[in-house]
């Protein structure tokens, strides 16, 4: 039996829909892996979805991503898996990517490592565009990789991995409800006024130069969404005052995680995460009418997916 964690992940990061995000240390998903007689994925277990997510192979992302690898690798091997889930579903923090990117890394870690990060990421995307209808690498990438991930392209994949300055940390405030991405994607349209594409690829080049330099004046000036966020920011009641919240307290930058409802806010340290998200939290409380949220603080997480020991009572959370 082998067990592989990966987690949650902040993906668009503002400035880079659908080709930046960033990994959080916790929390994540594990996805433990056994042996099995008869090739192919023999048998799949989710544990902590309320049974809400498919149990068949094909159609759940672990699975489809695991039956893609397993015919990469040209294996008549056969596998069992459990998915422990530790993140929420449709919550904007690459819940499906998590579970696509543990089984993946543990079935190569069963099998001797035969398969390269590139073709991990790629089999991990195929499960989730099987099972999900739709993959984007902005959640996978970070996810497998760890830390800040810029990806230039998916197919084939060309995964720039950024630096990430010392002590960068994030709140993630994840409100109690649900956010299908489909639905959140429909609302874009397909064109972007060149006004606000200009400003938007100024600000992906600034937050990139940002990172490589350390310059927190710059990621800052350069966490703001002129495309994506005006379309979708009336899906998460209260998002703007939660915001402006953040902003207030000091927060480097602050926008939907993903499609949302997530909102996440890049700190210079983790005590001003912790106080950024506090400020986030006593606003969306009052703001929300009740609906509940929780509270994620930690650095940017540097380590991606990897193999753990022990099983779900070891998910991170
Ligand atoms: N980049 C994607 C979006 C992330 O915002 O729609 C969700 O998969």
């Amino acid at each position: 039996m082998i067990a592989a964690y990966a987690p949650a992940s902040v993906s668009n990061v503002a400035c880079g829909f659908d080709v930046l995000g960033f990994a959080l240390e916790a929390p994540g998903d594990v996805v433990s892996v056994a042996p099995a007689d008869g090739p192919g994925v023999r048998s799949l277990i989710v544990r902590g979805d309320d049974g809400r997510l498919p149990t068949d192979p094909a159609r759940n992302t672990a699975g489809a991503a695991v039956i893609a690898l397993l015919e990469r690798l040209e294996t008549t091997r056969g596998v069992a898996l459990t998915v422990h889930k530790g993140l929420p579903l449709a919550s904007g923090v690459g819940s499906s990517a998590a579970s696509a990117v543990a089984a993946v890394v543990a079935v190569n870690e069963l099998f001797g490592r035969p398969a390269s990060l590139e073709v991990l990421l790629e089999c991990a995307m195929a499960g989730e565009r099987a099972a999900c209808g739709a993959a984007h690498p902005d959640n996978v990438a970070p996810a497998l990789y760890g830390g800040f991930v810029l990806a230039r392209a998916a197919a084939p994949p060309d995964i720039v991995r950024l630096p990430v300055p010392a002590h960068l940390a994030c709140a993630v405030l994840h409100p109690h409800m649900e956010i299908e991405t489909g639905a959140a994607r429909a609302l874009l349209g397909d064109a972007v006024p060149l006004g606000a594409a200009i400003k938007q690829w100024a600000n992906l080049g600034g937050l990139v130069a940002g990172l490589f330099t350390a310059d927190l004046g710059l990621i800052a000036r350069s966490l703001v969404d002129h495309v994506v966020e005006p379309r979708r920011a009336a899906l998460v009641p209260g998002f703007r005052a939660v915001q402006q919240a953040a902003l207030g307290a000091g927060a480097l930058g602050c926008s939907l995680s993903g499609s949302g409802p997530s909102i996440f806010a890049l700190c210079d340290a983790l005590p001003s995460a912790q106080r950024v998200g506090e400020a986030m939290r006593t606003v969306f409380a009052a703001e929300s009418r009740a609906l509940a949220a929780d509270l994620w603080t930690c650095e940017v997480g540097r380590e991606g997916a990897r193999i753990i020991t022990g099983l779900a009572a070891s998910v991170p959370r």
